[in-house]
């Protein structure tokens, strides 16, 4: 049997891969052509978190009528909480399974991450392995997450400096609660905190799980003799990070850690996917995908 397998990588910042093409012909038998979309995100069980999710959905399926679309959850936990309230959600795998017993030959599947970390590469290797399956797809293709390209950087920047609280002032500083990795991903952060700075210097971006932490940024707040924060999540959903660990009344949540150094909080609980145009760039990620079927 004659196979071929071709994939394209397009690599940049971070050697990172943004989107993988994989495509394997010569299955014997042709199927027709079915196409079909995959969103992925990380999940949340926060029923207040799904206004984003719903959002997203709303908004993919606006840009591409026709073609169905199906969810997957990365998160186990996640799934497996939700499992026992009788929610069923579908792990990547699971999902691409199924949408190959459904017959479907062209898959766009769409990251819904904020950056390319573990989650997103994980993708990546699952829909590869999908692609090159017996039976399996002919075309299988992964969109970039949020952070892909340098242009994304800075439309992120402008969608969140315009939904920035109107009665927030200039001397007032914005803190963004980003997830945060081991992953050499994390230095998206950073990133987005200097696209911030060149615009507005009293904008922050720190992270729950990977670098600049809260300490970090309580210091250099405290340099600036920064008096009061809105806290806001630079996450798709504000879920449990946002409503726990950034607004939460606990002693390490960040509102208690920056209220403790003197410095008033505000906290806006609205994830990052409620804002269209930020929407509407993995909305472009996905066209991108899809113009290859
Ligand atoms: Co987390």
């Amino acid at each position: 049997m004659k196979r071929k397998i071709t994939i394209l990588v397009f690599s940049l910042i971070l050697t990172m891969t943004l989107c993988t093409v994989v495509a394997a012909e010569g299955h014997g038998h042709k199927q027709p052509m079915k196409k079909g979309i995959l969103l992925v995100a990380f999940g949340s069980s926060m029923s207040e978190a799904q206004v984003s999710f719903k959002n997203i959905d709303k908004r993919v399926k606006n840009a591409f009528p026709g073609v169905p679309v199906r969810w997957a959850y990365t998160s186990h936990i996640i799934r497996h909480k939700l499992a026992k309230e009788g929610k069923q959600l579908d792990s990547t795998e699971m999902a691409l399974a199924k949408m190959m017993d459904d017959g479907f030959t062209h898959v766009a599947v769409q990251s819904l991450h904020t950056i390319a970390g573990e989650e997103y590469h994980e993708l990546v290797q699952n829909a590869y392995a999908f692609g090159q399956m017996s039976g399996g797809f002919e075309r299988i293709l992964v969109g970039y997450p949020l952070l892909g390209k340098e242009d994304d950087l800075v439309k992120v920047t402008e969608t969140i400096i315009k939904n920035i609280p109107k009665d927030r002032k200039k001397e007032d500083a914005v803190v963004l609660m980003g997830h945060g990795t081991h992953h050499p991903g994390n230095a998206f952060y950073a990133a987005m905190m200097y696209h911030f700075q060149q615009k507005d210097p009293n904008i922050f971006v720190g992270t729950v799980e990977g670098a600049p932490t809260i300490d970090d940024i309580k210091g250099l707040l405290l340099k600036k003799k920064i008096k009061k924060a809105y806290l806001m999540p630079f996450m798709s959903v504000a879920g449990d990070h946002a409503r726990n660990d950034m607004a939460g009344d606990e002693d390490d949540s960040w509102k208690s850690i920056l209220t403790k150094a003197g410095i008033k909080c505000v906290p806006v609980l609205k994830g990052t996917a409620e804002y269209n145009d930020i929407v509407d760039i993995w909305v472009a990620h996905l066209k991108t995908v899809l113009v290859h079927f």
